[in-house]
């Protein structure tokens, strides 16, 4: 059956030692787990982690950090197998293409779409607004946000949003800077690394002697838990099942996934790693082991510092800067030091999430899927600089014209999808090619895969009807591209 024809392991193999051909081989163990790094600490824990807090985890929301590690542990350990058994570029994609087939594999590969790009799409819309943040709210309006959004000002007066030049003009720098070239990419990439953990790490140190022992009592949010005020004046209640207890720690989960998107980045640049089979496990799970500390160490500090409540109005977006410029004296300096790091972080974010896509369309299109504009290179660069230049025009048409809580739970549902597949695609490869060399392999299979697609599926289920529909559609549109175009233009059309 067509549908379910594969790309032989064989092929893809010799393909990836034809490496003077295709991507340069650049990058060693420590450049993959700072470009995971690099992906994955950004809008999630600097916006999110506020927002679960105060709306449904309290302080559990370090529990809420916890569940979503290990639901991306599985998911994590399943990439690990495959990016070191087929070191090629493109991610999930490829994986699905060798073990379950063409149609599953453009099923992936759409599906990715929502993550990388509007993952950086998502993370450029809040960059814009960290800016504003840091000069001090003088970029109009109308020229910050979308055209769905609107607001009062102090005066009373309506302002609605046209579109969202500074997202528009950061993606823009960066597109280019990825057509330079991936190695100066990820050099300017280890740098904002450096940035974006120092801070993280000055914020868990400073803040931890501001810790309040009340705001972690109780640890979970009571049943009872008096209303909070939100700032239009209307009561915000506790009394939802998602709102209190292990029921508002576990959306809490489904929230804060958000923070560890991006750790699966690392093995779309699996055909530019200099030994691939050794470094994409500790690129991938090295990532994700160290944001997982990060994070639970952050979010500890964070609601110490701070009552959970403060977070479900003013403190929800600038949390970090909010609950230092509030509770911790004399440290004013540090919250402004700490938005120049989250601007300089979530630009890092949004490189890897652009360098991602570019490497999966650069794939789709290598296999006749997508135009091979996608896959021409630089003469020069070697890089995909025509996917690059579309992408940039596809993400900011989002990043422009959409609001970002609409962009950031499609990538969510995207890439929690991806993860699904992932762990399947191990089960169905063990039994398929039981003998080809696994530098790495999944521990406790099928336990491990399984365990990955129960918890990625529950959160998926989490989310709300808008976003499954909206993702539905999406698939819609995907599956009559495949069988209206890629289908036909096939590389395995015999
Ligand atoms: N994990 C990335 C972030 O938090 C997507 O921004």
């Amino acid at each position: 059956m067509s549908l379910f024809r594969k790309k032989s392991l064989s092929a893809l193999l010799a393909q990836a030692a034809d490496s003077e051909k295709g991507l340069k081989r650049t990058l060693g163990a420590g450049a993959l787990v700072a470009l995971g790094i690099g992906a994955i600490i950004g809008a999630g824990l600097f916006v999110r982690t506020a927002a679960a807090a105060g709306q449904h985890a309290g302080p559990a929301v370090t529990i809420s950090f916890l569940i979503a590690a290990i639901g991306c542990a599985f998911a994590g350990l399943c990439y690990a197998e495959f990016a070191s058994m087929i070191p090629i570029a493109g991610s999930a994609y490829t994986y699905a293409y060798t073990t379950m087939g063409e149609l599953v594999a453009w099923i992936i590969g759409w599906a990715l779409i929502l993550e990388y790009a509007l993952g950086a799409a998502t993370v450029s819309i809040a960059w814009s607004e960290f800016l504003n943040k840091l000069l001090g709210g003088r970029i109009p309006y109308e020229w910050s946000h979308s055209p769905f959004q609107s607001a009062l000002d102090a005066q009373g007066v309506l302002h609605s949003g046209i579109l969202n030049a500074p997202a528009l003009i950061v993606l823009l720098l960066l597109s280019l800077l990825l057509i330079k070239g991936t190695q100066e990419s990820a050099f300017v990439n280890g740098i904002i690394v450096i940035i974006k953990l120092s801070i993280v790490i000055a914020f868990i140190i400073i803040g931890w002697q501001f810790i309040n022992p009340d705001n972690h009592t109780p640890y979970m949010i009571p049943a009872d838990a008096p209303p909070a005020i939100l700032p239009d004046g209307k009561e915000y209640t506790y009394t939802d099942f998602f709102r209190h207890g292990w029921g508002g720690v576990l959306r809490g989960a489904a929230i804060v996934f958000f923070a560890f998107i991006g750790f699966d980045a690392v093995s779309t640049a699996a055909q530019e790693a200099k030994n691939p089979k050794k470094d994409m496990p500790i690129g991938i799970l090295g990532s994700l082991a160290v944001c997982t500390v990060l994070y639970v160490l952050f979010s500890w500090v964070l609601t110490g510092v701070a009552p959970f409540t403060d977070f479900v109005k003013e403190g929800k977006e600038a949390s970090v800067a909010y609950a230092i410029d509030t509770y911790m004296e004399g440290y004013r300096w540090l919250s402004t030091l700490i938005t120049v790091g989250i601007l300089a972080g979530f630009s890092s974010v949004i490189l890897v999430m652009l360098m991602g896509q570019s490497r999966v369309f650069y794939s789709m299109a290598n296999d006749g899927l997508l135009p091979k504009v996608f896959s021409e290179l630089h003469p020069k660069f070697r890089t995909p600089y025509k996917s690059n230049m579309l992408l940039f025009l596809f993400v900011g048409t989002f990043a422009t014209l959409i609001p970002g809580d609409i962009t950031g739970d499609l990538t969510s549902i995207g890439t929690l999808l991806a993860f699904v597949l992932v762990c399947i695609g191990i089960i169905i490869m063990r039994k398929t090619d039981p003998t080809t060399p696994r530098p790495f392999r999944t521990p406790l299979v099928p336990l491990v895969p399984i365990l990955g697609v129960l918890v990625c599926s529950a959160m998926i289920v989490s989310l709300d009807n808008v976003t499954l529909l909206s993702a539905l559609a999406w698939m819609v549109l995907g599956l009559i591209i495949y069988f209206g175009y890629s289908r036909n233009h096939s590389k395995l059309k015999v």
